[in-house]
């Protein structure tokens, strides 16, 4: 077992880690919590409902071109806009859409009042318990680690000051510079032009199981962080190696 799982095998000796960020390194629970003060009885499904329009956003302004663009470059989508915009987009209509199916009305002014705070939640996020130790373990081995999120530098800033662990990444990457969210392959790209290796020898880490497997497609080695026991994407890649918790990434570089 711990053979068939030994990313050695593959011949690919993994020599960086990149993270996704949000549900990854930072919990995502404490929107949650506050979707459910802000609309009892509703929290879990209008959080659940907002990261998925969040997602579905950013893969609309990736992929869609208009009427004779098909054939123009591909640089710059565009569709393209900043991750915290189409994440207080998907947050506006999560709303509305969960107002109308609990049938309770919006009174003036709530819907931007409520939309503000659980926005600026989103940049005090926490970090999970183990995010800390498993960055250190990585540094006292001399791994490069980074993070290469779809969000906006100035949100993925916010999260890495709020959480304390800047002296702990090498690279902070945001998708905004290609205009390309994941899992767009120029997206991916930024990770293999900033370690300076080709993605069989670093290791991707995502708790999103359509990122680590975008990551896969890709070429990355990828370790699958499955912390709520959920079934893996169906579509007939699998990650490097799935865990349950964090700390598994240094089984990739033995002490
Ligand atoms: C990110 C989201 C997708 O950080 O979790 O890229």
């Amino acid at each position: 077992m711990a053979n068939s799982q030994n990313p050695l095998l593959n011949g690919a000796t993994p020599r960086a880690v990149l993270f996704d960020a949000y549900g990854t390194l930072f919990d995502v629970y404490s929107v949650a919590q506050l979707a459910e003060q802000l609309f009892p009885g509703h929290g879990p499904a209008l959080s659940l409902l907002w990261r998925e329009k969040q997602i579905e956003y950013t893969r609309l302004v990736t992929t869609s071109r208009r009427y004779g663009q098909l054939g123009a470059p591909d640089s710059s989508p565009p569709f393209f806009r900043p991750f915290g915009e189409l994440t207080r987009a998907s947050l506006v209509y999560s709303i509305k859409k969960i107002a109308g199916d609990g049938h309770f009305a919006l009174e003036e002014g709530e819907l931007e009042a409520k939309t503000e705070r659980l926005m600026a939640q989103y940049l005090q996020l926490d970090a999970f318990a183990d995010v800390r130790e498993v960055l250190t373990a990585l540094k006292v081995r001399g791994i490069p680690t980074g993070i290469l999120s779809n969000g906006d530098p100035d949100m993925l800033a916010a999260v890495v000051r709020h959480a304390g662990l800047a002296e702990l990444l090498d690279h902070v990457m945001s998708v905004n510079r290609v205009r390309h969210y994941k899992t767009h392959p120029e997206a991916y790209g930024l990770g293999v032009h900033a370690i300076g290796a080709p993605p069989g020898q670093i290791v991707f880490v995502s708790s999103n199981s359509w990122d680590a497997l975008g990551a896969a497609w890709y070429g990355y080695t990828t370790l699958w962080v499955n912390r709520t026991g959920l079934p893996f994407e169906e579509l007939g890649t699998q990650p490097t190696r799935t865990a349950a918790s964090l700390a598994a990434v240094l089984d990739f570089f033995p002490a």
